[in-house]
């Protein structure tokens, strides 16, 4: 059904993702950069398309990002592309949406492959289909041992249900005696939420013009830069990621202290 749509998709040639990075410190670029791609349908629609036409071009823009990001020196990008509130669609538009995550996650092995890039996944496994979970493990281990960028794509992500499981898990173990109250830090709490093992999100883009976090890594992105954009997602380019990162450059990153103590 959607055949004609996968088979336009093409490779992009390394060579044409030419940066300008004369703006750029490439000493202080972030650690870990969160997107919300939004705006895929809203693309579409102004362009007479049907809205899943946006969730397609919003895939292929990932994936220029990613290199972007890449040789921009990022170590992990957070990428939502599934939230647990997306269910309220129509069954038409997610199953599309499922179908195309696992053409994505098999069509883009071998560039992961190629590219050094290590797929991981938050969000909660409930509920989606078989063959998306089949793919998220395949991509899982055969990238498992690249040493490049994380892609981290959340799916079927929530944080509030992120942070409720993690309250769980822990009063389980409190339950069962193997962890005290007293016991429970930051660190503790972070070892049982989705993105345990990652640094928390430096910066959080927001294509689309919405000002909201719409439950993304609530807890991870107590102290990151906001940078946001009316651009839809899938005409996000590299040099949208450079704005953001140049911004963010720009900004005083204070964590509740004082940057000159005096
Ligand atoms: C984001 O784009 C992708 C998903 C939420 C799956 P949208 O589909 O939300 O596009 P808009 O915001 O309606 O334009
Ligand atoms: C956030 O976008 C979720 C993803 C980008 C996957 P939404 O389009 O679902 O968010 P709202 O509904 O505008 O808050
Ligand atoms: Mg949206």
């Amino acid at each position: 059904m959607f055949k004609g749509l996968f088979q336009t998709k093409k490779k992009t040639p390394k060579a044409e993702l030419a940066l300008d990075l004369t703006d750029i410190d490439l000493n202080n670029v972030p650690k870990h950069i969160a997107i919300i791609m939004d705006g895929n349908g809203r693309w579409a629609k102004a362009q007479g398309k049907v809205r899943t036409f946006g969730h397609q071009a919003g895939a292929e823009t990932l994936k220029t990002i990613v290199r972007a990001a890449d040789k921009l020196g990022v170590k992990v990008i957070s990428a939502y592309a599934f939230s647990t509130e997306n269910w309220k669609r129509p069954v038409t538009e997610v199953n599309f949406i499922m179908e195309l995550l696992s053409r994505y996650l098999t069509s883009e092995i071998e560039e992961f492959n190629e590219n050094n890039v290590q797929v991981r996944f938050i969000g909660s496994r409930e509920g989606l289909p078989e063959i998306v979970k089949e793919k998220m493990d395949n991509a899982i281990e055969a990238t498992k041992n690249n040493t490049g960028i994380i892609l981290n794509l959340a799916i079927n992500y929530g944080g509030q249900a992120e942070i409720l499981q993690a309250v769980k898990d822990i009063a389980a173990k409190i339950e069962a005696g193997s962890l005290n109250v007293e016991d429970i830090t930051n660190d503790v709490f972070e070892n049982h939420l989705y993105t345990k093992g990652l640094p928390a999100p430096d910066l959080l883009i927001r294509p689309g013009g919405d000002l909201r976090i719409s439950n993304f890594l609530l807890w991870q992105i107590a102290y990151a830069e906001i940078w946001t954009t009316d651009v839809y997602w899938p005409d996000f380019s590299p040099e949208h990621l450079l704005q953001a990162v140049s911004a963010y450059q720009g900004r005083e990153r204070r964590f509740g202290g004082l940057v000159n103590k005096k």
